[in-house]
């Protein structure tokens, strides 16, 4: 108990309180020298960059698994006998339809034979999947949907189609026999009796190198490939 003067009045000390603190501050230890010890603001960057690393994982995975795969994914190999090369004269394209497995539509493709070499065209727009005409005269491919048109090996001339005309396989068998593959798509020197064989569907880029075969309006190319279709 504080002493009192002789009326009560707590004694004279000089103008300094000297009564109870309605708190007594609690001195906080400095743990700058301690690298153990793991302060709020610590723990919390911690946590966010944790959490940018799950998110960066979660985006780039995905992108790098496309682009590694991406020229290597595809349909089966399956080839059609399309007839003698007898039937496909040198600087002609000839439009016929392709057979499909059991339970998928036909495709039509563009046999080109130019100057010693076989090629084979899609006629689906690479825009929205219309059939495309060829024009003999121009040696082109025209769209009648949106005006998209190709030129005489399937590239982008006009119109809104984001990649080339697709390609199919194309080979030739060594004999009359098809199961005789000769693998090559060059006509020059094959036997007279040498069949065509038409295969897998494959996309390619302006340089017309190959990628796994692609949907309407999907691009083999730029950072907008990776978001289709959304
Ligand atoms: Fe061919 Fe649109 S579907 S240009």
């Amino acid at each position: 108990m504080a002493e009192t003067q002789g009326d009560g009045v707590p004694p004279d000390t000089g103008g300094v309180y000297a009564g109870p603190r309605a708190i007594d501050p609690v001195s906080e230890a400095n743990h700058d020298d301690d690298p153990n010890y793991v302060t709020r603001t610590k723990f919390l960057s911690g946590v966010a960059v944790a959490g940018g690393a799950v998110l960066t994982g979660a985006i780039l995975v995905p992108l790098v698994g496309f682009a590694v795969t991406d020229s290597v994914k595809g349909e089966d190999d399956v080839w059609v006998d399309i007839g003698p090369l007898s039937d496909f004269p040198d600087g002609q394209t000839t439009s016929l339809a392709i057979s499909q497995p059991a339970g998928l539509p036909e495709r039509r493709v563009f046999l080109r034979r130019k100057d010693g070499v076989l090629m084979g065209i899609w006629n689906r727009c690479a825009h929205l999947g219309c059939p495309v005409n060829y024009s003999a005269g121009g040696d082109t491919y025209v769209c009648p949907c949106h005006g998209g048109a190709y030129d005489s090996v399937g590239r982008v001339t006009a119109g809104p189609p984001p990649r080339p005309l697709d390609r199919f396989d194309v080979k030739l068998t060594k004999g009359g026999k098809p199961g005789e593959i000769a693998g090559t798509w060059d006509p020059t020197g094959a036997p007279k009796d040498a069949h065509v064989l038409v295969g897998k569907a494959f996309s390619i880029d302006p340089e017309q190198r190959p990628y796994r075969i692609h949907g309407p309006g999907e691009e083999v190319e730029g950072i907008l490939k990776y978001l289709y279709p959304f």
